[in-house]
């Protein structure tokens, strides 16, 4: 064989062994299958009670906004809360009873759903300051930029589970934000608390700053 077609050999073998490697990760990989958004669908009347029949618009804004919020971060979510790992008293009985797979249904549904954007209210002062936050970060006050894991656009990371921020609903986000400062939400912690990290240092302006920038952010 001449150098040529033993480099062409050693080329296929190449691409040979990198899709069996890729079959075996595919293979040995959790199954996600993600949940049935029809099944989802019939279980979710009551909970537009108080989320909204569109998922987007809550009865005030403590009630977040699911719609367009990705799968991975509301089935964690939602198992957390069922199980009290995060404790929302609004939310106490709404998922008893249901399965593993109830749960990836709902949140397939929602997330299916189209998210509806925000508008920020403040003022001028307030809305440079949140901005510069959530691009940049504060390096003083060792808070890291927002746009790194939500996306400068507030879309989230879908296969991250980092979740979508763009029009949240402002006082679900300031309540949310505090609670990680607090260290009362610890959701995190698979994340390696980075959330509480992040809200360590902000005082309450810059939280209120943030959540009303956020719901428009987009
Ligand atoms: C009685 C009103 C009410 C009903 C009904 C309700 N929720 Fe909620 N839900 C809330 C409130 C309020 C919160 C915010 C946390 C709090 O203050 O308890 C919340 C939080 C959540 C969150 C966390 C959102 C996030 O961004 O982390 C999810 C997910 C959720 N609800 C899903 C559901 C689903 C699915 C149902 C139906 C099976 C449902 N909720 C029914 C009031 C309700
Ligand atoms: C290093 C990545 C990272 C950075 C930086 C980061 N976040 Fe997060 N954020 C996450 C993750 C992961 C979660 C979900 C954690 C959980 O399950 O509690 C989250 C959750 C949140 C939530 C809760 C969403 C909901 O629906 O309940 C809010 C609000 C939030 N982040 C705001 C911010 C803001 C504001 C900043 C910047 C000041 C920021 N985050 C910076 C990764 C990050």
């Amino acid at each position: 064989m001449n150098h040529k077609g033993r480099h062409t050999l050693f080329a296929t073998r190449m691409r040979l062994n990198a899709v069996a490697l890729t079959a075996a990760l595919i293979l040995s990989a959790p199954a996600f299958a993600g949940g049935d958004v029809e099944a989802g669908k019939a279980q979710a009347a009551p909970c537009g009670a108080c989320h909204g029949q569109d998922g987007a618009t809550g009865l005030d804004g403590t009630y977040p906004a699911l719609a367009g919020q990705n799968e991975k971060y509301l089935l964690r979510q939602l198992k957390m809360i069922q199980s009290g790992a995060r404790e929302l008293p609004m939310m106490t009985g709404q998922l008893n009873g249901k399965s593993d797979a109830d749960l990836a249904n709902l949140a397939a549904y929602y997330a299916s759903l189209p998210p509806k954007l925000g508008q920020a209210a403040g003022d001028d002062a307030s809305i440079a300051l949140a901005k510069s936050l959530y691009m940049g970060g504060n390096l003083k006050k060792g808070i890291a930029a927002c746009a790194a894991c939500h996306s400068p656009t507030g879309i989230g990371n879908a296969p991250a589970g980092f979740p979508r921020l763009s029009g949240q609903s402002v006082d679900y986000t300031v309540a949310q934000l505090t609670a990680y400062r607090e260290g009362k939400r610890q959701t995190d912690e698979d994340y390696g608390h980075m959330m509480r990290d992040v809200a360590a240092t902000l005082n309450d302006t810059e939280i209120r700053a943030l959540a009303d920038y956020i719901h428009g952010v987009n």
